[in-house]
């Protein structure tokens, strides 16, 4: 297994570009289950998780093709899902990767059957798929769950309802949005998550035919249609991944160029970087994010469902809470277990005690560099960014975390100067 050694101390300084979305890419790939067309979509980023969605889509018959990008960054898939062969998700692939569970609601919608199975438990909590299998019922699903599947049932079709999520999902609401497109009548999605990659497919969905209103809301009424069409789509930037980088820039110190990467798409973590004495300007399409040479000042921070504080960033930002002056309280409000980082981040001299779902973080002058070890996805990359900052040598272990969902991370960072290599093993 890949480790990665970073020899911390030294500023970033140049520019990074950033990627497609990782979750706005996934279930754009699902979409193209719902038409026998084919489904362009540009700027697929070169990820794991999404080689693992293109097995198990190819798996259920669709054909996929691929093109490096010219013009745009990533990668182009031309989705195909003509002659689909099989309706089953296989426990095999889904347990790597809970977002396979997305294919779902597109399988039931066109195919009036499906059998996904139940993703299990990840690092992260319990994460249960209870609202995806509501809602879908809803829609007039027969849903049993037998031997680790859900087995899902509409022979007549599905038919518009109705669906009032009891807090926002931002999966539950992708796959309901999907099969709502090819429901009889109107589905209306009450406390729908509001995430941008929620809009970016719901954008795609459109222009293969569906009729939606109320994007970027958390009210969203879908007409249903008897078919949808081809379409081509580019996937919007990844927040998360920018997001990361800029929290790189403030942990390392210097100054980045988050390019393709409008600063809008930082969201809540703009204000919470700016108050922690951080700048982050726009500049055209990109973002600027520098910090001198004076240490960052403490702000709390609690997550939240999209516009809040993204849990995804959660990680990296108590990373750059380690080395401030004063304290944070950073509050985890989405998943029960999302501090698997602190034990790791404490064994680099970091001082964070938790108490329930919160973490007060009291700031140290300096971290310093350990063997650690990657938990998931997030907290992989924020052991990452503290190896920036640490004095000495930091090796990262168990890295396929990060390859999940961050494309060359470690030549992203040593083009801006940091001492960063992959050992391979
Ligand atoms: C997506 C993102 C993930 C991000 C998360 C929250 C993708 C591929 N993944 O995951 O990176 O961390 O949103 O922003 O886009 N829940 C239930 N029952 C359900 C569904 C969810 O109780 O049926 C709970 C979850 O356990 C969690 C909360 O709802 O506590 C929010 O989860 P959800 O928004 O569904 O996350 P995912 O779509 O799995």
């Amino acid at each position: 297994m890949d480790k990665i050694r970073i020899q911390g101390g030294r500023p970033l300084h140049g520019s990074i570009r950033i990627g497609g979305a990782k979750n706005a890419a996934l279930p754009l790939m699902c979409a193209a289950l719902l038409t026998e067309e084919p489904l362009v979509l540009d700027r697929v980023p070169r990820l794991a998780d999404i080689r693992t969605l293109k097995t198990l889509l190819a798996q259920h018959g669709v054909e996929i093709a691929i093109a490096e990008g010219i013009e745009i960054e990533g990668q182009r898939l031309t989705l195909s899902a003509a002659d689909i062969s099989s309706t089953t998700a296989p426990y095999d692939i889904v347990r790597k990767m809970r977002a396979s569970v997305l294919v779902l609601g597109p399988l039931l919608a066109r195919f009036g059957t499906a059998d996904v199975s139940l993703p299990g438990g990840c690092a992260i909590g319990t994460r249960p798929v209870n609202l995806h299998i509501d809602g879908l019922q809803k829609l007039g699903a027969e849903i049993e769950i037998d031997g680790g599947y859900i087995r899902a049932r509409a022979p007549k079709g599905l038919t518009g309802a109705v669906i009032r999520f009891p807090f926002p999902s931002v999966g539950a609401t992708e796959n309901l949005l999907m099969a709502a497109t090819l429901a009889r009548g109107e589905t209306i999605i009450e406390n729908a998550a509001r995430e941008p990659e929620i809009a970016d497919l719901a954008h795609c969905l459109i222009a293969m035919g569906a009729e939606i209103d109320g994007i970027g809301t958390d009210r969203l009424r879908i007409q249903g249609k008897e078919k949808l069409h081809g379409a081509r789509h580019a996937v919007i930037a990844d927040r998360i991944e920018g997001g990361t980088y800029a929290l790189a820039a403030a942990i390392a110190g210097g100054d980045i160029e988050l390019l393709d990467f409008p600063a809008q798409y930082l969201g809540a973590l703009s204000d919470t970087l700016r108050r922690a004495g951080v700048e982050v300007e726009p500049n055209g399409g990109s973002t600027h994010v520098r910090r001198g040479n004076s240490r960052v000042i403490g702000v709390d921070a609690m997550t939240e469902p999209y516009p809040g504080f993204p849990t995804d960033l959660q990680a990296q930002y108590m990373t750059l809470m380690t080395i401030a002056e004063g304290a944070a309280l950073v509050t985890e409000t989405i998943f029960e277990n999302r501090f698997m980082h602190v034990p790791e981040l404490a064994r680099m001299g970091a001082n964070i005690t938790i108490h329930h779902a919160s973490a007060l973080v009291r700031g140290v002058p300096a971290l310093k560099g350990a063997p650690v070890m990657a938990t998931d996805l997030r907290a992989s990359v924020s052991l990452v960014l503290a190896g920036l900052a640490a004095e000495g040598e930091t090796v990262v272990s168990r890295v396929y975390h990060l390859d999940r969902g961050y494309e060359r991370v470690e030549e992203k960072l040593s083009a801006c100067g940091a001492l960063i290599e992959r050992l391979a093993e």
